[in-house]
């Protein structure tokens, strides 16, 4: 098909050209001496994305689901209780790695289109007095439906009940896009990936650890072995990995890094909220249609998933704007399945970009029967970027 392939799944998100050819490099021995240049520097940068001066950063060559389970293993003990909210695919699949890795997790399912209730951690972190739960699970962004949760407002329940539960949060599809304060909101184990907001191909899991859960993994028992974060840690420091690393992932992981930086993560953060709104404004001014997100507090600044009228499938609007258009939108994952499609608006992105995302997928529904007026979106989010300019 002639012309750019537009991605508008919530990642893998584009990858900018800079970050590309750094990645073109020949291979070179991982174990050469001018490789610490290049890991050590890294590290100390990724505190400056997770913003934590005394937590750490390490990175495993894995997708995001590595970190998950690093985290899990590296802190607890087999047979941990933890609590969790169950709101859409990765928050339900993370409880569900807990449950097969030995721990004991308590799940708390709410209706997907909302996130995490802190109320109701408050009702099950109140009620246990011994502290049997030694972890509280929050999905920062909820992929499958494009919902934000308030990870300082779980911080908070946990510290009105001065319980000492670590706090994990993947913020997979959120870190290094919108707001996340790993310190300041007493954030003990984030996990992330390579492929979202760091504007990297997948093949890099992220995870950050406060002291406090670097404490907890002298007293873990969980067998571990490549998924280690101690032993990452020992060798992270000497300026090497404990295997073989993808070291050009790493040489793009250098530029990435240096871009965001460059941008300023609080910058980031304004241009994806302000995407993020005009996307919103073509969805619900423009067409008319809802969001999986049932009220404006749950709206994630990364990822719209849109539900198709009753009676529509979303299943062929995504094959169209695939085939037709050379558009690749996210799909309706378990529950949401044929009820909704995604557009991903993070990573490398630009207002131009998103009406070919928004455009696109506006075909592909009229060509599927989906009375949506031609036009509508673009003009809806056209009034809000030009009524918003931004800081440009
Ligand atoms: C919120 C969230 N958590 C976890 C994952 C799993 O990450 P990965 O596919 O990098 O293993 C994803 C993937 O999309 C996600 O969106």
């Amino acid at each position: 098909m002639s012309g750019y392939h537009f991605l508008f799944v919530p990642g893998p998100s584009n990858v900018p050209a800079a970050v590309q050819q750094a990645i073109h490099c020949p291979m070179e021995d991982h174990r050469n001496p001018t490789i610490p240049d290049l890991i050590m520097p890294i590290n100390e940068d990724l505190k400056k994305i997770l913003l934590t001066k005394t937590g750490r950063v390490v990175f495993f060559p894995s997708s995001g689901t590595g970190c998950w389970e690093a985290a899990l293993q590296s802190t607890l003990n087999m047979g941990d209780k933890v609590l969790g909210a169950s709101f859409g695919q990765f928050s339900m699949l993370w409880l569900d790695m807990c449950k097969r890795l030995g721990f004991e997790p308590i799940t708390m399912e709410e209706e997907w289109g909302t996130g995490a209730n802190p109320e109701n951690y408050h009702k099950h972190l109140s009620a246990d007095k011994n502290h049997e739960i030694k972890a509280v699970l929050v999905c920062q962004n909820e992929t499958a439906t494009g919902v934000r949760s308030d990870v300082k407002a779980i911080r908070k329940v946990l510290d009105d009940l001065n319980h000492p539960a670590l706090l994990m949060v993947d913020g997979v599809s959120s870190v290094a896009s919108y707001e996340f304060k790993m310190e300041e909101w007493g954030v003990d184990c984030v996990v992330s990936g390579s492929q979202k907001g760091f504007m990297l191909p997948a093949g890099l899991g992220i995870l950050g650890v406060s002291q406090k859960a670097i404490e907890k993994m002298k007293e873990s028992t969980y067998p571990t072995c490549y998924f280690d974060v101690v032993d990452m840690m020992a060798k992270l420091d000497g300026g090497y990995l404990p295997y073989t690393p993808p070291v050009n992932l790493l040489r793009g992981f250098r530029v990435a890094i240096d871009l965001i930086l460059k941008e300023g993560i609080e910058n980031i953060w304004k241009r994806h909220h302000r995407l993020a709104e005009g996307t919103r404004q073509a969805i619900t001014n423009g067409w008319g249609l809802n969001l999986c997100a049932k009220e404006e507090k749950w709206y994630s600044d990364t990822v719209s998933a849109i539900v198709v009228p009753d009676g529509a499938d979303a299943v062929p609007v995504i094959s169209t704007a695939f085939h037709k258009y050379n558009l690749a939108l996210g799909a309706g994952l378990a529950k949401v399945a044929g009820k909704v499609f995604r557009i991903g608006h993070l990573g490398d992105l630009n207002e131009c970009m998103l009406f070919g995302a928004i455009s696109g997928a506006e075909m592909a529904m009229i060509d599927n029967g989906i009375k949506v007026e031609p036009g509508s979106g673009a003009a809806a989010a056209s009034k809000y970027w030009t009524e918003n300019p931004g800081d440009k």
